[in-house]
């Protein structure tokens, strides 16, 4: 399937899934499976049965059985990885000091923009110990490489809106709704980026209204949790950005079918064709978050491994849209299955 990877570049040592049995890290173990059939996964997690039916599924894998309280995580030091993933908010950050001691890259996917300060700091105090990839961003960071890719139609962007709907049916496992009890509660206004200044989205800013893909209006509150907008106001020279959330229906629910995600994404500025305005784009996942969030997962491991799109990633911190070649993702999003259009 993936004919940009390099085989030959396959590490020998498994790739490490910390809650790889869970409901987003079971699905990024099978889209990892698909994009690189030739990698070993080793499933990581407490319950070492449950985790053993995701590895005999994926095949090429094998279990170990993760304690988070513990600095080596309770591996004894017998296994080695060729990388780390993790499926849960690990609130001792032993997997990060785990990958640093390994120098071996590292991923994230579940802290929230204002809580990032300790992850940081670990980083700055060995920035040469391992690669570092943060992407706790909207579905793992697919949906900015998209907008990426999109703002490539334009010749200057002024402004980003992002709106999300992610269906009450559709929060994922108990990892998941912790995160979301924890973010709901200690979270504080979010910081939108307004006329190229940051400014805490309070008073007439903190709501937004905006359309689902059948036209009903929700109001989305300005969400702190996601980077993705730090990542579009670095990556571009919009002037303002700002990411709205909310729970509810999705339209497919309305129509009688299954949850599905939906982002609304609003840019305005100048197209290369010559058309200037409010452009609206549409992507939605018939079968909801968890797809998207697992490709980007796989794919940011994919790019730290130097399996796509070079060599392998020296020591650093990173965010998704300096690894990942966005078309590249636009791409995979079109394979598995999202549905990205542009709405007059
Ligand atoms: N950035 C994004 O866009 C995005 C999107 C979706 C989800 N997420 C995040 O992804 C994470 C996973 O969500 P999910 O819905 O897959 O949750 P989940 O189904 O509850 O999965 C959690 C996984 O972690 C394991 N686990 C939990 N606590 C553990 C511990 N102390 N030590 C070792 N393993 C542990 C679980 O297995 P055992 O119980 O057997 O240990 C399970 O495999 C959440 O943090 C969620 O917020 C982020």
């Amino acid at each position: 399937m993936n004919e940009q990877s390099k085989m030959s570049n396959v590490p020998r040592q498994p790739v490490l899934l910390i809650g790889g049995s869970g409901v987003v890290g079971a699905e990024t173990a099978k889209t990892l499976r698909q994009l690189q059939p030739e990698l070993p996964i080793t499933i990581g997690a407490r319950n070492v049965r449950k985790a053993g039916v995701i590895a005999d599924q994926i095949g090429r894998a094998d279990v170990v059985q993760i304690d988070l309280e513990k600095p080596d995580l309770g591996l004894s030091g017998e296994k080695k990885f060729s990388a780390v993933a993790m499926f849960m908010k690990d609130k001792s950050l032993y997997s990060l000091k785990y990958a640093q001691n390994e120098g071996i890259p590292y991923q994230n996917i579940s802290g929230a923009a204002f809580e990032l300060s300790p992850e940081i700091a670990y980083f700055v105090h060995r920035p040469t110990s391992a690669p570092i990839l943060m992407n706790s961003y909207w579905l793992a960071g697919t949906v900015t490489l998209a907008i990426l890719s999109i703002a490539r139609e334009f010749s200057s962007v002024n402004s980003i809106n992002i709106a999300a709907l992610l269906d009450e049916q559709d929060i994922g496992g108990p990892a998941a709704y912790d995160d979301f009890k924890r973010l709901s509660k200690a979270g504080p206004y979010a910081l939108m980026l307004k006329d190229r200044k940051w400014n805490w989205a309070i008073d007439d800013d903190r709501m937004s209204q905006f359309e689902s893909v059948d036209g009903k209006v929700f109001h989305g509150e300005a969400y702190s949790a996601p980077l993705d907008v730090a990542g579009l106001a670095a990556a571009t020279n919009a002037n303002s950005i700002r990411f709205d959330f909310t729970l509810g229906e999705t339209a497919s629910r309305r129509r009688g079918e299954s949850f599905s995600i939906e982002t609304i994404i609003e840019i305005s500025g100048k197209q290369q064709t010559g058309s200037f305005g409010n452009f609206r784009y549409e992507m939605v996942h018939p079968k909801g978050q968890v797809p998207m969030t697992a490709l980007g997962v796989a794919v940011g491991l994919e790019h730290l491994l130097g399996l796509v799109g070079g060599s392998s990633i020296k020591a650093g911190l990173y965010f998704p849209e300096v690894l990942i070649e966005p078309s590249y993702m636009m791409q995979r999003l079109k394979e598995f299955g999202t549905n990205i259009s542009q709405k007059k």
